[in-house]
């Protein structure tokens, strides 16, 4: 039913066949600690809730397996980590231990155990040694206070700001329950482009309210601020970062808001980037601006300094720009300064090679920022599972000694949220997947997306292997579809301006060149893609040797980023044999394909998914099966009026 769209992955349907018998031989009873910690109330609370749903029925109160909470185990380690295992006692009954350092460990111990018995794992045999990867592990929501949310495509912000603090909307209960069950740990509740208003004594009980409700989820709230807040909202006459006035009025603020939150995260900051003010404003460098912030929190908190800067030019390729702006500056900020760095370059497009700076500041704390919400992947409608997308990113050697996932382990992930208000949340069923996923990886960088897949279409749909089977390959290759019907071969920032929906590899009009998409695919009659080698924009040399050295040649590299770094003919030679026109035209046929294939295999499934939620996918599929067609026929149409080749021969997918 609907409900279950709400319910995300915790639904805790009950068990059926040998699972269930297990689960009801095991009987699990929780004990009650008695402890007054709000964490463990909390733990305590889920297991009950979520063996209530897995039984059928209210767990025993005793004379079963005792599942007991050891929140305080003196052990050492990552903050969160914890201990899951099942022990035989004198009596011969069994008992579970969840063991851990911290609350939140425990916590996370009750969450993780939930989620093998959901996924019909025997509690007897429950072994879990689990410790987060990262230590932020977090949400960037950029939802605006008159509640719209930018790049948010299911439906209105979460957060009321209008009704708090007075009123709590049970649903940020369930938000922090669904994020504390894959670990997430902090939350910017607002846009990087920042309202002035979240630095106002009316917004303060507001956030307070929210950060207290979180807080036995183990969740930090943070804000995004705008750097000229001290004239907007300060009444001063200038946001100059050495300005003394300046520097007080920013110390003021973070003391207002630790006293209220003495948790509070942090600042995150959007400067000198798509119009947002910044320290460059008054000839200050980024280091400058984030520094003083830092120093107004103190070791208490942490400034997040996003390193998406361009500016408008001709002359440089968008893509080199961040690195040429923070590169100089490794080693400047101060110690609770973290530089978010968004997965690729440009900007969250279906595929990019990852973004220079990752290993190349090894003086420098950093963290990923990757989009969850679908800006520039079709946006709420059909399926694009994004694992795939992240872990090629994390994966990815950087040539300086260490895999992007080895440099921000030390320091954290962030994920722009795609939650609204929306019922089901994230206004598509499978986008909760995606949710889902950037949270787990955070937790474990080493999951894979099959793994992360599976444990999801467990928990949110059924259980039923035949249906794992089947669902989990389609999500899987949903990604590369997605690449192939819109951006194949490398190609980028295909989609029309300002919304980015739909195609409009022919825009050429826009003032500033980097907004047209003929910028980035450069093509004419002779060919297409952009010259990143020496010979053009150079960008290639950003990375280090060993890595541009695998990019510099177009006929060995690999294909799928093939005309992000170099442009060529078109009748190029491809790896397969076809020319490059032709290789272009099978691989938008190619993604067209695919997704005819999982609206087809949907239908299939029918049998294991309630109505209302089969319904809905078959919809949004459908909807997919049109926007594959509309991008494969007008980039064709486009590039056909430039080159005048003819379409090779063959089957095109029928209508
Ligand atoms: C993209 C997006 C903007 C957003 C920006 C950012 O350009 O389209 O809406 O503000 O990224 O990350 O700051």
């Amino acid at each position: 039913t609907a409900e279950d769209g709400y319910a995300l992955w915790l639904r805790y349907a009950p068990l059926t066949g040998s699972a269930k018998e297990r689960l009801d031989q095991f009987n699990p009873v929780v004990v009650q600690t008695g402890e007054a910690d709000p964490s463990v109330k909390v733990a305590e609370e889920e297991l009950r809730r979520g063996l209530t749903g897995l039984l059928g029925h209210v767990p025993a109160s005793s004379g079963g397996s005792p599942i007991v909470l050891a929140c305080n185990d003196g052990s050492s380690g990552a903050r969160g980590h914890f201990n899951v295992a099942a022990h035989q006692q004198a009596n011969g009954r069994s008992l579970l231990a969840i063991s851990a350092a911290d609350s939140v460990g425990c916590l996370y111990g009750a969450f993780a155990l939930l989620r093998e018995l959901s996924l019909g794992r025997d509690p007897a045999t429950v072994e879990l040694a689990q410790a987060p990867a990262m230590p932020l592990r977090m949400l960037d929501h950029w939802d605006n206070p008159d509640g719209t949310v930018e790049r948010g495509y299911a439906g209105r912000s979460i957060f009321d700001w209008w009704h708090l603090p007075e009123e709590l909307s049970p649903r940020m209960i369930d938000y922090a329950r669904a994020n504390a069950s894959i670990g997430i740990n902090g939350v910017v509740v607002n846009n990087v482009n920042a309202s002035p208003l979240f630095l106002t004594e009316r917004y303060l009980p507001k956030l307070k309210r929210l950060a207290d409700a979180w807080r036995p989820y183990g969740i930090r709230l943070y804000i995004s601020v705008r750097f000229s807040a001290p004239i907007e909202v300060g009444g001063l006459k200038t946001a100059d970062p050495l300005a003394p006035q300046v520097k007080a009025w920013w110390k003021a603020q973070a003391g207002k808001l630790y006293q209220a939150i003495p948790d509070f995260g942090g600042f995150l900051v959007k400067a000198n980037s798509e119009g947002q003010p910044g320290p460059q404003d008054y000839h200050r460098t980024h280091a400058q601006g984030a520094n003083m912030l830092a120093a107004a929190l103190g070791n208490r908190g942490t400034v997040i300094w996003r390193a998406f800067v361009y500016a408008s030019s001709g002359e440089t390729d968008r893509v080199k720009q961040a690195y040429e702006e923070f590169k100089p500056l490794d080693g400047k900020f101060a110690p609770n300064v973290i530089l978010q760095v968004k997965n690729g370059p440009l900007d969250f497009q279906p595929r990019e090679p990852f973004h220079p700076l990752f290993g190349a500041m090894p003086h420098t704390r950093m963290m990923l920022e990757a989009q969850i919400t679908r800006e520039y992947l079709g946006q709420a409608t059909g399926i694009v599972y994004l694992a795939p997308l992240w872990k090629e990113v994390l994966d990815a050697p950087t040539g300086h000694g260490a895999t992007v996932a080895q440099v921000i382990e030390p320091t954290g992930m962030a994920g722009v949220a795609n939650t609204g208000s929306d019922r089901d949340w994230t206004g598509d069923q499978f986008d909760q997947a995606n949710w889902y996923a950037f949270g787990r990886l955070a937790w474990s960088p080493a999951l894979s997306s099959d793994q992360i897949a599976r444990e999801w279409v467990g928990q949110t749909f059924s259980r039923n292997p035949n249906f794992v089977r089947q669902l989990v390959p389609m999500m899987l290759s949903s990604r590369q579809a997605v690449v192939d019907y819109m951006t194949p071969l490398g190609l980028a920032h295909q989609m029309g301006t300002g919304h980015h929906y739909g195609p409009a590899p022919w825009v050429c009009t826009l003032d500033r060149p980097e907004w047209n998409p003929c910028y980035y695919n450069r093509a004419d009659a002779e060919g297409i893609g952009f010259d990143r080698t020496r010979s053009g924009s150079d960008a290639l040399a950003q990375y280090a040797p060993s890595v541009a050295a695998q990019w510099a040649d177009p006929r060995t590299m690999d294909e799928n980023d093939l005309l992000w770094f170099h442009h060529l003919p078109w009748s190029y030679r491809t790896q397969s044999g076809k020319s490059l026109w032709d290789e272009l035209i099978s691989r938008y046929d190619r993604g067209v394909a695919a997704v005819d294939s999982m609206a087809r295999e949907w239908q299939t499934l029918q049998p294991y998914v309630d109505h209302e939620r089969f319904v809905d996918v078959a919809s949004s599929l459908a909807i997919q099966r049109k926007e594959a067609r509309w991008w494969r026929d007008a980039s064709i149409a486009y590039w056909q009026s430039l080159n005048h080749l003819p379409l090779p021969a063959g089957e095109r997918p029928p209508e």
